[in-house]
């Protein structure tokens, strides 16, 4: 694998090879020394042109755990303010030496393009309501390890709740999921959810979490995108928590043992009504912390680190 673009670009059994590779890292990860030497001598540049939090942080933490030299582009400050193109921007990177591309954009398509312009891997950290291949690989560890199925989802029936449309979350979760055998439920509006692109995948939509919340054993709440929406998608005023939102009510009628998820960032009050901290359910964190050890796991398999050789001790990268 040179790049990782999509979730479309991995078989069943290239997400399995991921999940478990994915459990040694978290091993690694739990180390009083969490850092083994595989990718030393490798440079991962990070070229965020679109804000995050969580993606950014967990692969610049992934590539150092690895041992792995880091770049951090940030667009606010750099040259595209003078007029530098994007093409310019990524051959001016590549000139420095860089292995591998962690590339967010705001347009979908983006980090496809940049692997015309490089020699370099590109990992896909989110571009427009397209792609975000490493939130499905966390989603699919976070869910089969909490509920132990194994790298398999068979049987496993997860709803995905509210925004759909504007979501690059749910299309790779929908995608990623339905690889490894979960059923989906997406519980959204006609004017939240692509109708056609669900309809080609015979993914069922209904239009209350109610009518599903007992029987689900994972509510993935999607974060309601206000940035990407034009005006008059959304239900009027407090009508979509009302409708989407997961509350205390929601939360307790869930099967025990069913787990909530949400990719972050929150809107506290919308679509997250109750408080995630204070649900047994939420694996809100698990997702976060699992984010670094998938990191780990793809940028490994990208960048061929070998083996791990001497990471039992955490003195390795010493
Ligand atoms: N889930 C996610 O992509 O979060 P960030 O936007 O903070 O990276």
């Amino acid at each position: 694998m040179k790049h990782l673009l999509s979730t479309a670009d991995l078989t069943a059994a290239d997400i399995s090879a991921l999940l478990d590779s994915t459990d040694a890292m978290v091993e690694i990860s739990s180390r009083p020394v969490p850092k083994v030497p595989a990718l030393r001598g490798k440079t991962v540049a990070q070229v965020f042109f679109e804000d995050s939090t969580r993606t950014r942080l967990s692969f610049d933490t992934a590539a150092k755990r690895l041992s792995a030299d880091t770049l951090t582009f940030t667009a606010s400050t750099s040259s595209l303010n003078k007029g530098e193109s994007l093409r310019d921007t990524i051959e001016t990177l590549s000139a420095m030496g860089v292995d591998a591309f962690v590339v967010r954009h705001k347009s979908s398509g983006v980090p496809s393009a940049v692997t015309k312009w490089t020699e370099a891997s590109v990992v896909n950290a989110g571009d427009g309501w397209h792609q975000h291949p490493t939130q499905a690989l966390l989603d699919a560890h976070t869910v089969t390890r909490s509920l132990g199925t194994g790298n398999s989802m068979e049987g496993l029936h997860v709803a995905i709740v509210g925004d759909v449309a504007h979501s690059r979350v749910a299309r790779s979760d929908i995608d990623l999921f339905t690889k490894l055998g979960a059923r989906i439920t997406v519980v959204s509006t006609a004017t939240l959810a692509p109708v056609a692109w669900l309809g080609a995948r015979n993914i069922e939509v209904v239009g209350s979490l109610d009518g599903v919340i007992s029987e689900i054993d994972v509510a993935y709440m999607l974060r309601l995108q206000k940035e990407r929406m034009s005006a008059g998608l959304l239900p009027a005023g407090g009508e979509y928590s009302e409708r989407f939102g997961l509350d205390d009510r929601r939360a307790a009628a869930m099967r025990r043992g069913a787990i909530v998820m949400h990719p972050g960032p929150m809107n506290r009050g919308v679509e997250m009504v109750a408080d995630p901290g204070r649900l047994n359910s939420s694996r809100v964190l698990t997702q976060v912390s699992t984010g670094v050890a998938v990191r780990m796991a793809v940028l490994f398999t990208i960048l061929g680190g070998g083996s791990l050789i001497g990471s039992t001790d955490g003195k390795a990268a010493e």
